[in-house]
């Protein structure tokens, strides 16, 4: 059974309370927490992102699954880690070489924090083979990072299956993470293709029931 992260990004402020409220008891396993900085990506939501920490850490024990897509990476990691995440996740594609991206995570790791690493779609797999035996997590995109609500695009359902394989040929105690586009049309061929968590906006703030459209998700 994989485990379901759902991303807050497009909550609505005016409903944010309730949101996260109802998320929670709909048990969603993770709170995905998207902190675009304008730069690495279009838009900006780190002021939005740090309050909905904030308010998160006072209401829930659900964890925090951070995604940094910024560039200036090291003040961001610091200003996350406040909020004792589960996990920080940095894209390879911010990273100058293997040694700063590895710097990156050994700060995230040192302050008991799991360490990911993302990578976008047109990122090969095997870029990031050196880094995986220091990473808990690859968070594959699926979408182009930078904003919720866009489709999956198909070829990167063929990275999973790489990556998964290498891991497995590796002997690695890797997790895969999925993000962007999923929903209950595409999830199965996504599980299928070997990921362990799955992030979903749209798929799970757009219904009615939460608590069904997480269960559907995980089934
Ligand atoms: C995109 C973010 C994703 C996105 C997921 O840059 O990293 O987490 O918000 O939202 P949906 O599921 O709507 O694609
Ligand atoms: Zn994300």
């Amino acid at each position: 059974m994989v485990e379901v992260s759902t991303s807050i990004l497009n909550v609505k402020k005016e409903e944010a309370l309730k949101t996260l409220y109802n998320l929670e008891t709909a048990k969603t396993d993770y709170f995905h927490i998207d902190v675009m900085d304008g730069k690495f990506v279009e838009n900006s939501t780190n002021e939005l992102m740090l309050e909905y920490c904030e308010y998160l850490n006072s209401i829930t024990n659900v964890p925090l699954d951070v995604h940094l897509m910024v560039e200036g990476v090291e003040d961001y990691i610091k200003s996350y880690l406040a909020f004792e995440p589960n996990s920080i996740t940095v894209h390879y594609e911010a990273a100058k070489n293997i040694e700063e991206l590895k710097n990156w995570l050994n700060q995230i790791k040192e302050n008991n924090c799991k360490a990911g690493v993302s990578i976008k779609p047109n990122t090969k797999v095997e870029e990031i083979y050196p880094i995986l035996p220091y990473v808990h997590t690859v968070l594959v995109m699926t979408v182009e990072p930078g904003k919720g609500g866009q489709k999956l695009i198909p070829e990167t359902i063929e990275k999973i299956k790489q990556l998964k394989e290498y891991i497995e040929n590796s002997g690695l105690e890797v997790d895969i993470e999925v993000d962007g586009g999923i929903n209950l049309e595409n999830v199965q061929e996504v599980k299928d293709a070997g990921c362990n968590i799955i992030v979903a906006g749209t798929a799970i703030i757009h219904t009615e029931n939460y608590a069904e459209a997480i269960k559907k998700l995980k089934q």
